[in-house]
């Protein structure tokens, strides 16, 4: 059988190179996989000779080391991303019947975990530009009732507009919570994501620009308080060995997970770069196409390109067309937030929220990785361009 590609030494690192022609996934893991495959055995056998699976010191390293990557004072690993914004939500002091202000594109996850502590969302219009929080749609959401905490999103790794979004909640005397789980390394003004607000949730979903082998999160904070608070309910709330002050739950880091993060995690600046590289590339060779919109990137914030997401008016037809030339691509998200059946209770209905809503009709992620290569976006944009959008 014929072999997919080969790995190649280029831009200073090693890169899969697929046969000309393949198909080109969304993402491909396997490749990333491959390459660290020696030092994720490695890993691996370390954890299970050590047979500390849960927490312990393979989970202490990784939350070392990424609080030193971000520039947080505290990391706290945790089972996912949803509990990491909830359990941030518990930390800041959200209680049940309070209200959380959520932009009206994002995971679900951004609104249902503040579902899960008992707070109602408060769904937000997007920016047209990027799609993250609207700070205007904010001031005015802020003005009509009382919010207690602001989650903004990092959406598909682009900054929301934190240096606007945390003076004005500091105004309404709100917690901000940021949801990093798309922005692992993005920056804004210099400022890592993660450390605007009281505290940043990141999920380690494996197709994450650093993703785990499984389901990992962590909540990141230079707040000691919150850090205590977080470390306690992720453990059933304890302080010591059964001795239970507050109710937690389950949430706890394994070992195995950090033991793979903490491989990845040295390659994540590299791979980031990577990603901005393609995704000034595809902004290069789509300019002449006036239907296709790239998302923008704000010039005084670096994007880590998570997702690269374009606006196209018709779309179906693009997608088929992409299809048919074995290109993937994904919509995130086809619907707003506010317009999910499982969050109606708090919504406003259609025609609430017109940024977001427009925008949830003409979004569409291109393949975006780091292993992808530079002959790989052309392949893309020529399948664009022929597809005549
Ligand atoms: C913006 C956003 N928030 C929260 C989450 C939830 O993270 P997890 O899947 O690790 O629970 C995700 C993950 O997909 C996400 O993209």
């Amino acid at each position: 059988m014929r072999s997919a590609g080969r790995w190649c030494a280029l831009n200073r690192g090693w890169h899969f190179v697929m046969r000309a022609g393949m198909p080109i996934p969304l993402a491909r893991l396997q490749a990333q996989h491959e390459r660290l495959r020696g030092e994720l055995e490695a890993a691996f056998y370390r954890v299970l000779d050590s047979s500390q699976f849960i927490l312990g010191r393979e989970v202490e390293a990784f939350e070392r080391e990424f609080a030193a990557w971000c520039g947080a004072r505290y990391v706290i690993g945790l089972g996912n991303g949803t509990d990491a914004l909830a359990l941030g939500l518990r930390a800041l002091g959200v209680k049940p019947g309070d209200a959380v202000a959520v932009p009206a594109i994002s995971f679900a996850a951004t609104a249902e975990a503040v579902c899960l502590v008992g707070a109602r969302p408060v769904f937000v219009d997007v920016e047209p530009a990027a799609l993250t929080l609207d700070v205007a749609s904010l001031h005015t959401a802020m003005k009509t009732q009382a919010i207690q905490a602001v989650v903004p999103v990092h959406l598909y790794g682009q900054p929301a507009r934190m240096d606007a979004i945390v003076p004005l909640a500091q105004e309404f005397g709100a917690q901000v919570l940021e949801d990093a789980a798309q922005a692992h390394g993005a920056s804004l003004q210099g400022r890592p994501v993660g450390c605007w607000g009281a505290a940043g949730a990141f999920s380690f979903y494996p197709t994450k620009n650093l993703g785990a082998l499984g389901d990992a999160g962590a909540l990141v904070t230079d707040c000691a308080d919150v850090a205590e608070r977080v470390r306690r309910l992720r453990d059933h709330g304890q302080v010591r060995k059964y001795e239970h002050i507050d109710l937690g739950t389950n949430s706890r880091l394994d070992a195995l997970q950090a033991a793979w993060l903490r491989v990845k995690l040295p390659h994540l600046t590299t791979w980031n770069q990577r990603r901005r590289a393609l995704a000034q590339r595809y902004r290069a060779r789509l300019q002449d196409l006036p239907a296709i919109k790239p998302l923008e990137e704000f010039p005084d914030s670096v994007n880590v390109y998570h997702q690269f997401v374009i606006r196209c008016r018709n779309r179906p037809d693009l997608i088929s067309s992409l299809r048919s030339r074995g290109i993937e691509t994904a919509i995130h998200y086809p619907t707003p937030l506010h317009l999910l059946p499982a969050f109606a209770p708090w919504s406003r209905g259609s025609g609430s929220l017109p940024v977001a809503e427009r925008a949830c009709s003409e979004i569409l992620a291109l393949p975006l990785y780091p292993e992808m290569t530079e002959e790989e976006v052309d392949q893309v944009c020529s399948a664009i361009a022929a597809a005549k959008p």
